[in-house]
């Protein structure tokens, strides 16, 4: 391979090879390398590592690359003995873990770096950073994947039954990886015995799922498991109904796995998918065994989980960021909480203390019938869910309630426009936004401060140890009263 040390801008083009030190991690699990100061972001890229990059796009202020060879390993960078087994995403897993705690202060304040009286505290490291995931979703595939052309037909001659991840790069194949050190044991050997069952017999003359084909029958696998009861529920995704011979088959399996912790599955069911797309619209589950649901603990409230209802994959990291999210609240006695893209309801109720009222908004079904389930299970009073999308209610909810305390909790996208003019005219002392996106979040926190808001004080927490991502509460001060 042919590659330059140091380019000029003219010479960075889509598909060459160049040579560089990576001089800065910035959020999004990008590295930058700085070519007479043009940027140029290296995907998954480390600060200090010398590396081979290929240019992948140019645009007029900025060009995107990835990485293809690493010529010199970081100096954070742990040694090679030391290493685990590559996980897809964990793209920050051979950095020592105070390290990557110093990244993610570093990147949150780059991001903020424009403001000026913002307190950002220092990332609160995850209460665990190994076997922190109480929920992991796998895809079922072929590990090699390869075609030939037979009298003029294309013959597909896959092996290696697989139940994992895509390996960065390639959306068709599945690679099996042992040892999922953000996985619980349990998690980890459920993988392991159902693959290995799979593959003893034959899968069953069904196929794996081929996406570059749209053709196969088992499709993912999702396990869920609570820290609090140790109950575990398994989701299989497949492509039709799954018949009477095989259900029994499945269900005897499932049944009998003895994990060495001693867990049970207490519930097996399965989701059709028979579309194109991974993501599930609208999931409807069919019950093999068991309960559909399972509880977790938080604190001192127990909230109910669903097969797809949304809830923090890190359960301790989820009680220090509910008790972080609490103290920045304040004394919430006998106050109005409105509680926006609520989910499950969990960070109301967790914060809602002799609170007078709570009222929740979250666009899914199943989360709002949840969220009042735990509701009434926490002894909660005075509680309104609403199922419907924050855009579209917000205006009538604010207009019709009086609201005291205003907690947002976007996904990734952060908050419709519509949805921030309505919240920046509230007269309320403070916001609590949470934002697993500090870049949307930077977005809003401008918005709201060209109308008279004033963002205090960040918090981050890290939920996701070895990956790039962190969560982060914002208070923002209404400076309007
Ligand atoms: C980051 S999760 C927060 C969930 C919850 N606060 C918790 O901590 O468990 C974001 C939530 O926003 C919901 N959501 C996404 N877009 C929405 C919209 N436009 N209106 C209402 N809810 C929405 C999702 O269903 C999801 O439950």
């Amino acid at each position: 391979m042919d590659y330059k040390s140091n380019p000029t801008i003219e010479e960075i083009k889509k598909d060459k090879f160049f040579m560089g030190t990576i001089e800065k991690t910035v959020f999004g699990g990008k590295g930058i390398i700085n070519v007479e100061g043009f940027t140029v972001f290296v995907k998954n890229g480390i600060i200090g590592q010398k590396v081979v990059y290929q240019i992948t796009k140019k645009k007029k202020n900025y060009a995107e690359s990835i990485i293809v060879d690493i010529i010199t390993p970081s100096s954070i960078e742990i040694s090679k003995e030391k290493q685990l087994n590559n996980i897809p995403g964990c793209i920050y897993q051979n950095i020592e873990y105070e390290e990557q705690l110093n990244i993610k202060n570093n990147q949150l304040k780059e991001i903020f770096r424009k403001y000026e009286d913002i307190e950002i505290q220092d990332v609160l490291p995850s209460p665990k950073i190994f076997e922190y995931r109480n929920k992991m979703e796998f895809s079922i595939g072929y590990e090699k994947m390869e075609s030939t052309i037979e009298d003029g037909e294309k013959k597909w001659n896959d092996s290696g039954v697989s139940i994992g991840f895509h390996p960065t790069g390639s959306w068709s194949k599945v690679i099996s990886i042992d040892n999922i050190f953000i996985a619980s044991q349990n998690i980890n050997e459920i993988r392991r015995k159902f693959e290995k069952f799979l593959r003893d017999n034959n899968c069953f003359n069904e196929n794996p799922w081929n996406s570059l084909i749209n053709k196969g029958f088992w499709r993912g696998l999702i396990i869920r498991e609570s820290n609090f009861t140790k109950d575990i529920i398994v989701n299989i995704i497949v492509t039709k109904k799954i018949n009477q011979e095989l259900s029994e088959k499945l269900i005897n399996f499932f049944k009998r796995l003895n994990l060495s912790e001693k867990s049970e599955i207490t519930g097996l069911f399965y989701t059709v998918n028979n579309t194109k797309n991974d993501s599930l619209n609208n999931p409807s589950i069919s019950i093999l065994y068991g309960s559909k649901i399972i509880s977790e603990k938080l604190g001192k409230k127990v909230f109910t989980i669903s097969p797809f209802s949304f809830f923090q994959t890190n359960t301790l990291g989820a009680e220090k960021l509910y008790f972080t999210i609490k103290s920045k609240i304040g004394n919430s006695k006998n106050k109005n909480i409105l509680d926006l893209f609520c989910g499950t309801g969990s960070i109301g109720i967790f914060c809602s203390d002799e609170s007078n009222s709570i009222i929740g908004i979250d666009c899914i079904k199943e989360s709002i019938q949840l969220a009042k389930k735990n509701a009434i299970n926490n002894n909660t009073k005075n509680t309104n869910f609403i199922c419907d999308k924050v855009e579209s209610v917000i205006e009538e909810v604010i207009k019709e309630n009086k609201i005291d305390i205003l907690i947002i909790d976007p996904p990734r996208v952060g908050i419709h426009p519509k949805a921030l003019k309505t919240i920046s005219e509230l007269k309320i002392d403070k916001i609590i936004y949470i934002s697993c996106n500090p870049t949307t979040l930077e977005r809003d926190i401008q918005y709201l401060e060209a109308e008279g808001w004033k963002a205090k004080n960040l918090q981050a927490l890290d939920m996701f140890p070895h990956t790039p991502h962190m969560e982060v509460i914002a208070v923002i001060e209404n400076k309007n009263l």
